[in-house]
């Protein structure tokens, strides 16, 4: 599908909600907001057709989808997302972590789907949008934010196996917490050894709903081995250590090196991508290779390996515990901390989002009210 790059500028209307949430149930919620489970007022949608690009741009109250049930994203998964989240700082002020490069990749996962383009400004400009008529969500105090969705899927109705000749566009946006339950404190994965989440030549590097998916059997098979999350090996030789379902990865070794694995099956995170440089910033190299799985587990038992850490906007930076496979186990937080490296780096990072720390490289966005 070429890529539809609209001459039409973004002028959504705006259709306010006549019942929005009350003042004080919206700060009951933002007090303790979960993850996920709390909506903002409104969500954006767009439309987009071969014929017309992209239009009908507008914000509306937050509520259930019509769909016709031959939609397309619903048989054949046609679907992509994105998640980025909406930071308040000290003054009041709402600041998005570089949203541009969450345009690049939704357009990269689009291509990958046969979904349509969307321009990077209308990306960009739907979520100025919502934060202009729902910038009140955006929890202020300690980690929390507005997490962001948006999504777009294929909304043609037919049951062919082709690409859909209509796509919607919608942004929604859902205040948070951690994403894990018991806060920034190490999490146990259970190593997937019977299971995949991308091959090569597969859909592993685009952010699609299937994916995710695919990825909820070997999360239940975790659980029951007492694990909070999934490590990911490569297709082929189930031997190179990819991601998890939700968060990629990064080794913290004894020399002051870090490594994040390499592999095109991957996603391509923007807070892995961003730590390189925040990393480089406070005097750490870091190589972004193959690792194989006995390089970690064997690394963690000599102690090469003294730290693991997951990161993603969900995520934050996570630091990881045990790792657990059918023949045994290493732990590479045994005193049940985030080690110093994973600590500094978080801080670091949290520190810029909520403009506590200069912002260099011009990676926050400033939106909202
Ligand atoms: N890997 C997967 C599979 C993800 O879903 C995510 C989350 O978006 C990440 C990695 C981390 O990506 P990012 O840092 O852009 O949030
Ligand atoms: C994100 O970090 O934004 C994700 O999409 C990951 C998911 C586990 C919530």
């Amino acid at each position: 599908m070429p890529a539809v790059t609209t001459a039409k500028p973004f002028q959504p209307r705006i259709e306010r909600r006549t019942d929005p949430v009350s003042e004080a149930d919206r700060d009951a919620i933002l007090n303790a907001p979960g993850f996920g489970q709390h909506f903002t007022d409104h969500m954006f949608l767009a439309e987009w057709t071969p014929e017309a690009g992209w239009h009908d741009e507008r914000i509306v109250p937050y509520g259930p989808l019509a769909l016709d049930p031959a939609t397309a994203a619903l048989h054949y998964a046609q679907e992509i997302f994105e998640g980025l989240k909406a930071y308040r700082h000290e003054n009041g002020s709402v600041w998005v972590f570089r949203p541009e490069q969450n345009a690049a990749r939704f357009q990269r996962s689009a291509a990958r789907m046969m979904l349509p383009e969307l321009p990077i400004d209308w990306f960009i400009e739907s979520i100025d949008a919502l934060l202009s008529v729902d910038g009140a969500w955006v929890p202020g105090g300690g980690e929390k934010a507005l997490y962001l969705r948006p999504f777009m899927f294929g909304s043609e109705s037919f049951l062919g196996v082709r690409s859909a000749r209509k796509a919607t566009y919608a942004v929604i946006a859902s205040p948070v917490g951690g994403y894990f339950d018991a806060g920034v404190k190490p999490v146990s994965l259970w190593l997937a050894e019977n299971y995949t989440r991308a091959s090569a030549g597969g859909t592993g590097a685009a952010k699609c709903g299937g994916n995710y998916a695919a990825s909820l059997l070997p999360l239940a098979e975790a659980a029951q081995h007492g694990c909070e999350q999934v490590v990911f090996l490569d297709a082929t030789e189930h031997r190179m250590v990819e991601e998890l379902g939700g968060m990629n990865l990064y080794f913290v070794y004894d020399d002051g090196q870090l490594v994040t694995p390499a592999s095109d099956s991957i996603l391509d995170g923007i807070i892995k991508k961003s730590l390189r440089d925040v990393a480089a910033d406070l005097g750490y190299n870091v190589t972004e290779r193959p690792i194989a799985i006995e390089e970690w587990t064997e690394g963690v038992a000599a102690g090469r390996i003294t730290e693991v850490f997951a990161c993603g906007t969900a995520a934050v930076i996570t630091p990881i515990g045990r790792l657990v496979w059918s023949g045994g186990e290493v732990n590479s937080a045994a005193d049940g901390q985030a080690g110093p490296v994973t600590a500094t780096l978080r801080r670091a990072l949290v520190d810029l989002q909520y403009g506590r720390a200069q912002d260099t490289r011009g990676w926050m966005h400033r939106t909202g009210r």
